[in-house]
């Protein structure tokens, strides 16, 4: 279960969470909508510890996230959390396989066939050994969820993973995600701003302005 409350960031005098409160339960499947600039993927980086608040509390299965213990948030990030961001998903210089790779090498539980088991659910296998570079937009967003949920993790924050994606690709990527959210009760965070993609969310939080509507 993920609490948040009373969540303010700044950036500069800009304010642009201005309080926000909200719980996703364990094995939920969320969306998080919003115009251009609402705070969207400000907020789904304070939830999976890659930013702070200035003020207010995330509590992560009723533990406060503690986000001044740099080694406690690193544990939080490479354990509990898989990532897929809205932009620049795969190291450039590294192959399909070793990006799928990452997260079993920062927590040290490397395994060949689980990365290659993997790549086969996410429908990419004979791609491992390209370069990202190599590799179709909808393709780079797939590596990215194998990525993700290589290591199991509790939970999945994933911003507007279909944004730059034909309408097939990105139900494509939905349909994993979802996959995910039924087989393995990951909780899913996904954040968009397309009414289409939301639908695919059991609960949608509204963020205008950095407020909850
Ligand atoms: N690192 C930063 N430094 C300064 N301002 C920032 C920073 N990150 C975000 N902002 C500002 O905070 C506001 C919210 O940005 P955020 O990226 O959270 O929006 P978003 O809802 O994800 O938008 P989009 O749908 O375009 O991705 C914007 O006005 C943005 O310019
Ligand atoms: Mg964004």
């Amino acid at each position: 279960m993920i609490e948040a409350i009373n969540i303010h960031k700044y950036y500069g005098n800009q304010h642009v969470l201005k309080g926000i409160n909200f719980r996703i339960n364990r094995s939920q499947f969320i969306a998080i909508m919003g115009r251009s600039g609402s705070g969207k993927t400000t907020l789904l980086n304070i939830l999976s510890g890659l930013d702070w608040p200035d003020e207010g509390s995330i509590y992560v299965n009723g533990n406060r996230l503690n986000f001044t213990n740099d080694t406690k948030m690193t544990e939080y990030r490479q354990k509990k959390v898989g990532f897929i961001f809205q932009f620049f998903n795969l190291l450039d210089n590294l192959t399909l396989f070793d990006n799928v790779a990452i997260p079993l090498y920062l927590n040290k539980k490397y395994d060949t066939k689980k990365v290659l088991d993997t790549l086969v659910r996410v429908g990419l296998i004979n791609h491992k050994d390209k370069l990202p570079a190599q590799l179709s937009g909808g393709e780079r967003q797939r590596g990215a969820i194998a990525r993700a949920l290589i290591h199991n993790p509790e939970m999945i924050f994933a911003d507007e993973p279909t944004g730059s994606l034909d309408s097939e690709t990105g139900e494509s990527i939905l349909k994993l995600l979802k996959s995910l959210h039924t087989e393995s009760k990951t909780t899913i965070v996904l954040v968009t701003h397309d009414n289409l993609v939301a639908k695919w969310a059991e609960n949608i939080i509204h963020i205008s302005d950095g407020v909850i509507e």
